[in-house]
């Protein structure tokens, strides 16, 4: 051999240098929650999983009616079961603010909890990521930044009992920052929880109104996910079949609450489009929906369902090959339809499900002032949600999509 020959070592060091130095062509990470249970009743697995986790002490983060409703009880007994301890914090009534998350980290601190688990609506999940990355962050709230957070002490879980906001698969959570009165998104691997529990038969008595609501908001993550810039194979793949189960599970839940398996496709589905969104952004509708839903007091579901049909004709001029592909998602696809008429079969779909359901369709029912709608562009431009978005659009432009969602009428051929 010469001398010039390269040892293992060398070639190994070479090839390691080389491959770090390269753009990673179209890359990606994709980040989930390393355990997932669901099933009807799989709430009462949920000590034994939090043993096997090497949890010692649960802090449950539960919302105030979700105690009431008796539907932590399961949660408390399956924990003590597995011979764990817990601490109960419900006092989470809405979005949570940074007074709740002070308070809950000074619980956290006093019964020295190792492990963080949120059971009920958006908010609760919401309250518990808060509580568990908060704990171990030294810094005032309004200086986090996107990413600002990079570990957690404590294990995290998150049991929802409607389906939605899919928190329970996310890498974000929003607080209220009262101090400055602004919302501080916090966006990072840490915010995914260790565990999540998916049990349909928490979300039997959701009242039809907030089902419906909720689940166009897992639509609406599944569709912006879909087209968003920043999708990849595995976030559309989630966005697609959460679409595909969606379309039928939504009616009947809304229809009949009761309906076990109904309630279960619905949590399959907003968990796999919480994947789906988490991994790859939001866009157009979540950053004007963000703005009219704070402003105008409109919950978020209902924000979604008005805006999406509408902001799905802006965007269709460059996602029409996307929107197309929902069609067979949405069994609205039929073999002698061009791209372009299954790009409208797909919006007119969604456009029916949302009347279907008995939700709003435009602004005129609300308190809303065309004067506001200057200042709510000017929002939402700025929205960390419109990054992600397929189409680029100009303040002008969301002033002139918020006049048609005022009148509530779409262009002509979607009606
Ligand atoms: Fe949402």
């Amino acid at each position: 051999m010469s001398n010039l020959a390269l040892s293992h070592e060398d070639v190994a060091s070479i090839v390691s240098q080389s491959i770090r130095k390269q753009n990673v062509y179209k890359g990606f990470t994709f980040r989930s929650p390393a355990v997932t249970i669901l099933g009807g009743n799989c709430i009462n697995q949920i000590g034994d999983a939090l043993l096997e986790l090497g949890a010692r002490h649960i802090l449950i983060v539960a919302d105030k009616t979700v105690n009431k409703l008796g539907l932590v009880t399961a949660c408390q007994d399956s924990i003590v079961m597995a011979g764990l301890k817990f601490t109960l914090f419900s006092e989470v009534c809405g979005e949570p603010d940074s007074d709740l998350i002070y308070q809950g980290v000074e619980i956290l601190r006093q019964s020295q909890a190792d492990f963080v688990l949120g059971i009920g609506g958006g908010s609760a999940l919401d309250t518990a990521k808060g509580i568990a990355v908060i704990e171990d962050y030294k810094g005032p709230l309004s200086e986090l930044k996107l990413g600002g957070i990079s570990s957690r002490k404590v294990g995290l879980g998150a049991v929802p009992t409607t389906a939605g906001t899919g928190s329970e698969a996310t890498d974000i959570t929003v607080i209220k920052d009262l101090k400055n009165n602004i919302k501080v998104p916090i966006k990072g691997a840490s915010l995914v929880p260790d565990i999540a529990v998916l049990d349909p038969n928490l979300m039997l008595g959701v009242p039809a109104h907030i089902t419906a609501a909720t689940g166009v908001d897992t639509l609406t993550h599944a569709i912006e996910s879909y087209v968003s810039l920043h999708s990849n194979p595995l976030s559309k793949a989630y966005a697609y079949h959460a679409i595909e189960t969606l379309i039928t599970a939504l009616p009947i839940a809304v229809g009949n609450g009761d309906n076990l398996d109904a309630r279960y496709d619905m949590s399959v589905s907003a968990y796999k489009a919480g994947l789906a969104f988490s991994n790859s952004g939001l866009g157009l509708i979540h950053a004007i929906a963000h703005q009219i839903g704070a402003r105008y007091d409109i919950s978020h579901g209902d924000a979604n369902a008005i805006l999406l049909p509408y902001v799905m004709v802006f965007n269709s001029l460059t996602c029409e090959k996307e929107y197309a592909e929902l069609a067979v998602a949405l069994g609205v696809s039929r073999d002698s339809m061009t791209q372009r008429e299954r790009c409208r079969v797909t919006i007119m779909a969604v456009r029916e499900l949302i009347v279907d359901l008995g939700l709003p369709t435009s602004l005129a029912n609300f308190n809303v002032n065309k004067q506001d709608f200057s200042k709510i562009s000017k929002r939402a431009i700025q929205d960390i949600c419109l990054m992600g978005n397929p189409r680029k659009v100009s303040r002008v432009q969301i002033e002139d999509l918020l006049d048609k969602v005022f009148e509530g009428t779409l262009p002509a051929g979607y009606q």
